[in-house]
């Protein structure tokens, strides 16, 4: 039988502020986690499917072309920590090859997992399942059903890039420090990352033809209506996704097509025309920094495995 733990989740209150205190802000902005209610979550999954959008399909070929050899360097039984783990696919695909001891999936809400969950123990009966529900951004305090020992930190699909470069590093050594056992490390990461290219490229990745990115973007406007009780009106406002090679992010904006002002329980804000709302960055970086990143991380015999456009890179690094 899985296990299914949930921590405790962020408090509406809580929520509010944070919101409230960006969107006053004079450069609004918002962070992408409110991108994925329902709605947003399957717009997401269509996203992934656009010609335009290349990470998950480059991701999967990747996976798929270099199965053994990534197993092959991370050995069997690995208590295999998915980060995000959603409907648990991704790694329910490398479950054959790896033959991990343990599955940990975790995700803000137990609940996303629970039916995914229950399906993939039934098929695979010999691995321990233990999914958590928790928001693992900020700490890392894994409870101890998780085992300690060859913890495999599973992080693809480059969600790594919604982190400043900064913030990703320290995130990274909180990922390191918890492969410690007894002092002594254990265990590793494996990550996927998506790398620099033409700008056009990228550009047409985040802002594709048929516009399903910028419902994605829009659809924004609707959760945070329900979340503040806001008056948003999703025709006053178009997607801008771009990438900003200074920053070396794709840089997604709401941007106001007129001047008005949109209030919210206990507050308003005046838009001017052509101000904008900041709603997500996506960093993407070259193969040598972000080796560069792991290793200053504490991971060390990075391995790395790329599509011949080298458009992504998958990377697998012990704790060291
Ligand atoms: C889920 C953060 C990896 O940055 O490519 C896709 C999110 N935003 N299109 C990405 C996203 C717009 C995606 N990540």
């Amino acid at each position: 039988m899985a296990q299914f733990i949930q921590r405790t989740e962020q408090n509406v209150i809580a929520i509010r502020d944070e919101l409230i205190a960006g969107l006053a802000a004079p450069h609004a902005f918002t962070s992408p986690k409110y991108l994925y209610d329902a709605l947003g979550s399957k717009l997401f999954e269509a996203i992934c499917e656009l010609p335009e959008y290349y990470p998950t399909r480059t991701e999967a070929a990747i996976f798929d072309t270099h199965a053994s050899a990534i197993a092959q360097s991370i050995g069997r039984g690995a208590t295999l920590i998915d980060l995000g783990a959603g409907n648990c696919a991704k790694a329910a695909r490398l479950f054959l090859v790896l033959q991990p001891g343990q599955y940990v999936p975790i995700d803000i809400s137990v609940d996303f997992m629970h039916d995914a969950v229950a399906r993939l123990q039934q098929q695979f009966p010999q691995i321990e399942m233990t999914a958590i529900g928790m928001d693992f951004s900020g700490t890392l305090d894994l409870p101890d059903a998780v085992r300690p020992e060859k913890r495999l930190f599973f992080y693809p699909g480059s969600s790594i890039g919604n982190f400043t470069p900064q913030e990703a590093s320290g995130f990274l050594r909180r990922l390191r420090k918890a492969c410690d056992v007894n002092g002594r490390a254990d265990g590793g990461i494996l990550i996927g990352v998506d790398l620099v290219k033409n700008k056009a490229t990228l550009d047409a990745a985040y802002d594709d033809a048929l516009g399903v990115t910028a419902c994605f973007n829009l659809n924004l406007l609707h959760h945070l209506n329900r979340l503040l009780d806001a008056d948003f009106d999703v025709r006053n406002w178009q997607h801008l996704g771009f990438f900003n090679p200074e920053s070396s992010r794709i840089e997604m904006h709401l941007e106001a097509k007129i001047n008005h002002t949109v209030r919210w329980q206990g507050g308003e804000r005046r838009f001017e025309r052509d101000e904008r709302i900041h709603t997500e960055n996506s960093y993407k970086y070259t193969q040598r920094e972000f080796i560069l990143l792991l290793q200053k991380a504490g991971f060390g015999d990075v391995q790395i495995w790329t599509d011949p456009q080298e458009w992504f890179m998958v990377c697998h690094a012990h704790a060291v």
